[in-house]
């Protein structure tokens, strides 16, 4: 039994507008000690899916069914207290923005201290200490005079550190870490995800990953879900995925990673927008941007399958690879003919049997042959 197995989450706001399907049928496991990527395009329901997790789902949102058994326990059937509990003792959450989760009236060290106490009952003295402790594990040089500080006299990386500090305070299981990052210039945020890494490694500590950036993930995740629209599109180890990607629109999201050496911010975007939530796509959500669309691809939905069997889907951590796409239940009549390099310099591109080896990686739609899928 995994630590937290997610199935069929199906999460709905009922708005005005309609009903926002934000995330449909996901599913997935994390095992203790895991760094679990979830990774998408903005509104693909990344948040929801962690929000979720901790039953923090507001009006006019619903959790509509699914299940999410945290340790064996069934997080939506707890009451609020018992629920409590878990968000405060197992489960933290980090979000994006640092700024917001400090309260600029109060300094660094005592919010961290009012967690500590909130968490394991310790006195003023005992909290205090252990805060100290925190900020220093966390990486804050001179933690015990930086207690006293105020937010706003801390960088935008160390208040990071600092919500980081404070989501440690109760010895979390697992560890949500929401777009942590994406506030930060990349090498605060090189270092915040190798803290992420630490505390992961070190206490054992499962970290629930997102971001838009398959980058981030392929460096610092074990395995990887990546949504489209609110549906799991593929999901598997990071290396499969990494290097053989089974959906287009995987193969999309990384034609978008910048390459160090390419001498270009971003390359290529998947062209398109994701679709309203509201009236999504018939078929496969992603035809109206997907190159390999056939006229099946808008009439059939999609399962996710295990890429080499068709069999249904295993989200387990010894699962292999899977994608809900039609080119792996016999119903496409077309081929996936994207490319895959590898790339181990600026200027070279390897072949295929240099694709296992370390580098810069690149995936792009091939027109000149190469490794297809
Ligand atoms: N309170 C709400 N009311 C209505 N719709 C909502 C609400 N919260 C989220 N949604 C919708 O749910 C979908 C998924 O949102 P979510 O915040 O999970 O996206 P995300 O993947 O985290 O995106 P981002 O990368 O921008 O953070 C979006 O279409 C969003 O508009
Ligand atoms: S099912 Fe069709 S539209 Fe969807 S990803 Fe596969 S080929 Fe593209
Ligand atoms: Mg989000």
């Amino acid at each position: 039994m995994a630590m937290l197995e997610v199935e069929n989450l199906n999460v709905r706001f009922y708005t005005e507008e309609g009903v926002v399907k934000a995330t449909n049928d996901v599913s997935y496991e994390i095992e203790s000690g895991e760094c679990f990527g979830i990774v998408g395009e903005s509104g693909a329901g990344k948040s929801v899916t962690s929000l979720a997790l901790m039953r923090l789902i507001d009006d006019p949102g619903v959790i509509e069914s699914g299940e999410i058994r945290f340790k064996g326990r069934n997080l939506l059937e707890l009451d609020h207290e018992e629920m409590r509990r878990i968000r405060g003792n197992e489960i933290a959450i980090v979000f994006q923005d640092a700024q917001t989760a400090l309260n600029p009236a109060y300094t660094v060290g005592s919010q961290i201290a009012e967690a500590v106490q909130l968490h394991l009952g310790r006195d003023d003295k005992a909290a205090r200490d252990r805060s100290i402790e925190l900020l220093d594990s966390v990486g804050i040089p001179d933690a015990a005079e930086r207690y006293s500080d105020y937010p706003h006299e801390f960088s935008g990386g160390m208040q990071q550190r600092a919500v980081i500090a404070m989501a440690l305070s109760c010895d979390p299981d697992l560890l949500v870490a929401d777009e942590p990052t994406t506030a930060l210039d990349v090498t605060i945020e090189a270092q915040i995800l190798e803290l992420l890494e630490e505390i992961s490694r070190e206490r054992d500590t499962a970290v629930q990953l997102i971001t838009h950036d398959l980058g981030v993930i392929a460096e610092f995740c074990d395995r990887v879900m990546v949504l489209y629209a609110g549906h799991p599109v593929e999901v598997g180890p990071v290396e499969e995925l990494y290097y053989e990607p089974k959906h287009p629109y995987t193969v999309g999201l990384m034609s978008s990673i910048p390459r160090i050496g390419d001498g270009r911010e971003r390359l290529d975007t998947i062209p398109g927008r994701m679709p309203d939530l509201i009236e999504m796509p018939p078929g496969c959500n992603f035809h109206p941007r997907c190159p390999y669309a056939e006229e099946a691809c808008a009439r059939i939905e999609p399962r996710l399958v295990d890429a080499e069997t068709g069999a249904e889907a295993d989200v387990s951590e010894h699962a292999r690879q899977a994608a809900a796409c039609l080119a792996y239940t016999g119903e496409l009549d077309g081929e996936l003919d994207y490319e895959v390099r590898v790339r181990e310099t600026a200027d070279t591109i390897a072949s295929e049997d240099t694709a296992d080896s370390e580098g810069d990686r690149s995936t792009s739609d091939g027109e000149d042959g190469g490794q297809s899928r």
